[in-house]
């Protein structure tokens, strides 16, 4: 386990997964009865743009940064992200669902990783409504399906250092929405080749999801760095698309970035 997402923080494909996870939750929380969140994958919560994580790599000079100056109306979503994302101090999903919740509402975060739980811990314990459980993401989805609010979303985000980690991926969602088949599912992936990307969507809807769609996010890097990623959303909330089509018709352009929204089932 050598990932830490503080390499990545805030770049290209960090914006477009937060704006995804904000748009769902505002759809959440239009109605009264309470939801939960559940995330597989937390990460620490929080990342400083200025620490020498994020410093190395620049990521986020291709993503979050590109937007902090954006003044004037916008998109809902994307004027709440940006509310929660300003300055260095740049949250993960766990601090922006925390932030976010209302008090009946649930999040359960997990980080597998001991130091990057350490801070998820400290950062989620000034919120009533979080919890944060140092386990297996993969392993301790199951027994928190179906939440007791029987709505919310599950976001996993795994940071594809197994070879096999579309396969895992598969099956955790397929295992996922037999047990929570109204619930909505934000996935992460990265886009290294198209054809196993295309492999692990196709093998999700194969398993039974019902409605989905794909966001994929494309930007021009050196060094090699990863410059496309995808997100499955599966259940996506009425509206979502164009909740999502409205931001990225702002942000595709000073990020330099492709941005595609694409149902492959149940429009
Ligand atoms: C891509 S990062 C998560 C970023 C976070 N979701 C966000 O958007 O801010 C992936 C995280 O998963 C953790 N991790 C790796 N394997 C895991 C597992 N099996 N269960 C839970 N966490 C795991 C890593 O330590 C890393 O912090």
């Amino acid at each position: 386990m050598n990932y830490r997402h503080g390499y990545h923080a805030g770049n290209f494909a960090d914006v477009v997964k937060h704006i995804a996870l904000v748009a769902i939750i505002q759809h959440l929380k239009k109605k009264d009865t309470p939801f939960a969140v559940i995330d597989t994958h937390a990460g620490r919560g929080f990342y400083d743009l200025s620490g020498e994580h994020a410093g190395k790599t620049g990521e986020a000079q291709n993503g979050i940064a590109r937007l902090q100056c954006l003044a004037g109306a916008m998109p809902d979503a994307l004027s709440a992200y940006l509310d929660l994302a300003k300055g260095n101090s740049y949250p993960g999903s766990p601090l922006i669902a925390a932030r976010l919740l209302r008090p009946q509402d649930r999040l359960t975060a997990v980080e597998k990783h001991p130091q990057e739980f350490a801070v998820l811990k400290d950062t989620l314990d000034l919120y009533r409504e979080a919890t944060a459980e140092n386990l297996d993401g993969y392993a301790r989805l199951p027994k928190l399906l179906p939440p007791a609010a029987r709505r919310g979303v599950v976001v996993i985000d795994p940071p594809f250092e197994a070879t096999d980690e579309f396969e895992t991926l598969a099956r955790t969602v397929t295992a996922a929405i037999r047990k929570f088949a109204t619930g909505i599912y934000l996935v992460w992936y990265p886009i290294k080749s198209q054809p196993a990307a295309d492999a692990f969507t196709s093998e999700v809807l194969a398993g039974g999801a019902r409605k989905a769609l794909t966001i994929d996010v494309k930007i021009a890097v050196l060094d090699g760095k990863l410059g496309h990623a995808g997100l499955l959303v599966l259940n996506p909330p009425h509206g979502f698309d164009a909740a999502m089509a409205a931001a990225a018709a702002v942000i595709a352009p000073p990020m330099d970035a492709a941005i595609t929204i694409r149902w492959l089932a149940g429009e």
